[in-house]
């Protein structure tokens, strides 16, 4: 049902939007509908009592459905689609589990709570993370894990820690997530871009700056990057792996997002180090809740005694409760089924998603990713910037991106936006994405 029942949503949305509805005027009825588009009654009557729901529409016992419209009395609220926040879809967290598993750690872990515990987090949950990593093809002891607060911390205190390859520079894709890239010009340091784009990255050039440009680690996010939303091929992911060896870089793979990769035959870039040099992070954020900030990174064994040592300096540990919490979750199997069904419902909004892309976004347009129903991004035609699109359609209540801040100064584009449809609900995103190729539209005549 799913896919006509979006096309009638957003047929009426836009009826309504360009007047070609107006206030009071009658729908077609449902029968006629069903006819048009080829689907059930039921399909129809889906749609209509969904935007009824939303105060769009109104019906007449006997009579049918009318526009309810701007000039009607009553206010109408207008329809919010936000693809800018980027945290996980509230109404699929497991709030409530979560708060059992907090209200139980607090019991459990009291004696933790009235002292100072291990920098690296409690030894029980680096056990349980060590099983669970398992599921991801990462095979670690519990000794080499690290409990982060977020998976940034450890991406911020690899920044400044001295590597066993005495090298300096820092290799980050382009564009990146700009959190790392703030981690990095916070300390006075500069980095060295390389371009990934839909056919992936240029092996050739990533070679040329390892042999040439004194790497201490390439930072990679190797499935649905933030901002592009695309992922590496396993090829690609052990192509970099055998050259991070042939010429001694280290490489920092962020997995924020592992767990929702449905592909089973897809493995992290760890999965292919034999000489220790991938440095393995992962986030709690995007599956559980960010608020949380719990985040963990496998280390080499040459790491691990620097990088305890600067992350007692930087917090002394992750907090005891929820790092508690978490493992009460993670061992109860929680998280396991948890996790099962949002792979499934992000894929889902991937798929409508990329649906909506193909049939509302001007042919002089692409984008990239959305497989996993967090990040994609769109590009403008021509010389169109980005901020003068996030203007537009900011009057249209539709809120997107600018991916400027994910460029180096030398690698800007000017024409991308990034969308994450991870708090959009699923009958909105067509019609956010339609209103978004209509914007593009309409500003096209300013850059004629
Ligand atoms: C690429 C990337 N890594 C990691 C994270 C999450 O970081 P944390 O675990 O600190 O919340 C994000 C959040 O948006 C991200 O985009």
């Amino acid at each position: 049902m799913g896919n006509k029942y979006d096309e009638i949503i957003v047929e009426i949305q836009s009826r309504l939007d360009d007047k070609r509805l107006k206030a009071g005027g009658k729908l077609p009825s449902i029968r006629r509908f069903a006819k048009e588009f080829n689907c059930s009654i039921n399909t129809v009557m889906k749609a209509y009592s969904e935007l009824e729901k939303a105060h769009l529409i109104y019906s007449v016992p006997k009579s049918g459905y009318f526009a309810v419209g701007t000039d009607m009395p009553k206010k109408q609220k207008p329809m919010i689609i936000d693809f800018v926040s980027a945290g996980p879809d509230k109404s699929k967290m497991p709030y409530r589990d979560y708060q059992h598993c907090m209200n139980q750690a607090i019991e459990l872990y009291k004696e933790e709570m009235f002292q100072y515990s291990h920098p690296l987090g409690l030894p029980s949950l680096r056990q349980q993370l060590s099983a669970q990593l398992q599921d991801l093809q990462v095979f670690a002891p519990p000794e080499r894990i690290a409990v982060v607060s977020g998976s940034q911390q450890a991406l911020d205190l690899l920044v400044s820690l001295p590597f066993p390859n005495n090298k300096n520079g820092i290799c980050v894709e382009q564009p990146t997530h700009f959190s790392f890239i703030d981690s990095i010009t916070s300390r006075g340091l500069k980095p060295i871009g390389i371009e990934v784009n839909q056919k992936g990255i240029d092996l050739n050039y990533l070679e040329k700056v390892f042999r040439e440009r004194n790497i201490k680690f390439f930072y990679t996010v190797s499935r649905f990057q933030n901002p592009t939303g695309c992922s590496y091929s396993n090829q690609e992911k052990k192509d970099m792996v055998d050259l991070a060896q042939k010429y001694d870089v280290y490489i920092v793979e962020d997995d924020y997002m592992g767990d929702l990769d449905t592909r089973k035959k897809a493995h992290p870039m760890f999965a292919y180090d034999s000489s220790g040099r991938v440095i393995y992070t992962k986030s709690f954020s995007k599956v559980l809740l960010p608020g949380l900030r719990l985040g963990l990174a496998v280390l080499p064994e040459a790491l691990m005694k620097s990088f305890t040592q600067a992350k007692f300096a930087a917090d002394v540990h992750t907090p005891v409760l929820t790092q508690g919490a978490l493992e009460i979750y993670l061992s109860s199997g929680m998280f396991k089924a948890h996790i099962e069904k949002l792979r499934r419902q992000y894929k889902k909004k991937g798929s409508i998603l990329k649906k909506a892309y193909l049939e509302h976004l001007p042919p002089n347009t692409s984008f990239t990713g959305g497989d996993s129903g967090f990040y994609s991004t769109v590009v403008l035609p021509g010389r169109m910037k980005a901020k003068h699109l996030v203007k537009h359609l900011q009057k249209k209540n539709v809120f997107v991106q600018d991916a400027a801040p994910m460029y180096l100064p030398e690698y800007l584009k000017e024409n991308r936006i990034r969308l994450s449809v991870s708090q959009v609900e699923d009958r909105k995103i067509a019609v956010g994405v339609k209103k978004i190729g209509d914007g593009i539209r309409a500003l096209a005549h300013s850059y004629l």
